[in-house]
């Protein structure tokens, strides 16, 4: 089963992150979305996205902390809008629910301050982690370096998701030199709809 809380990472941007979390929507009814950190909102929001996507009420959407136009690194946004990221402002909410989903921004080792990365967000939060990876060539490098850097700083990693064409081969490296679950395998959809998602929640073995 789904835990309390889970925080959504990825190898990258753009590798199905917030396609994630929408799914995760959609199989909980408890569940709010939070991000805390979001950058390139001129291009509209991932909260925006999702909730447009899953047509869900607007309560089970926590607002940003932190909401910068460009999309660029957290760290950049921040100097350039002159709006210092601390993670001390980035507090949970009080839940209308049980259960929350969060969303980091790019990967582990995206900066957003001088000194801090999304990996101490994740750390501070507190919650397990799941790993949003590309299932094609470049993956278990991308995977196992994401990984390993989660547990070298004490973060339970609940699994790895891999979003793309099926690739057997990826899984079971992944698998074996992460000593890691793969929990669910993503293919391409042609449209993302609310139904898609629906049909999607049995490649999930969390769910
Ligand atoms: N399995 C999939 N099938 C079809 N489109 C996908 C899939 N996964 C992600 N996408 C699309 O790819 C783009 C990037 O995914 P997104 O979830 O926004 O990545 P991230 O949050 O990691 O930046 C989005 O347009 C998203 O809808
Ligand atoms: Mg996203």
């Amino acid at each position: 089963m789904m835990p309390d809380g889970i925080f959504v990472t990825g190898t990258d941007t753009g590798v199905g992150k917030t396609f994630v979390c929408a799914l995760l929507m959609i199989s909980f009814e408890d569940t709010c979305y939070w991000k805390p950190i979001q950058t390139g909102s001129a291009e509209g929001t991932d909260r925006e996205w999702i909730r447009r996507v899953t047509g869900l009420p607007d309560y089970r959407f926590i607002p940003e902390v932190y909401c910068f136009k460009d999309p660029v690194s957290p760290h950049l946004a921040s100097m350039q809008e002159k709006r210092r990221i601390d993670l001390s402002n980035i507090r949970l909410p009080a839940l209308p629910s049980r259960k929350l989903v969060v969303e980091g921004a790019g990967g582990v080792m995206v900066p957003i301050n001088e000194d801090k990365f999304m990996l101490d967000l994740m750390l501070y939060l507190g919650f397990p982690v799941l790993v949003v990876a590309r299932s094609t060539l470049g993956t278990i490098n991308h995977t196992l370096l994401t990984i390993s850097a989660l547990r070298n700083s004490g973060v339970e990693v609940l699994g790895v998701i891999l979003n793309g064409p099926r690739n057997k081969h990826n899984r079971e490296a992944i698998e074996y030199y992460g000593n890691v679950r793969v929990i669910g395998e993503i293919e391409p959809v042609p449209r993302v709809t609310v139904n898609v998602l629906r049909g999607l929640r049995k490649e999930m073995s969390l769910l």
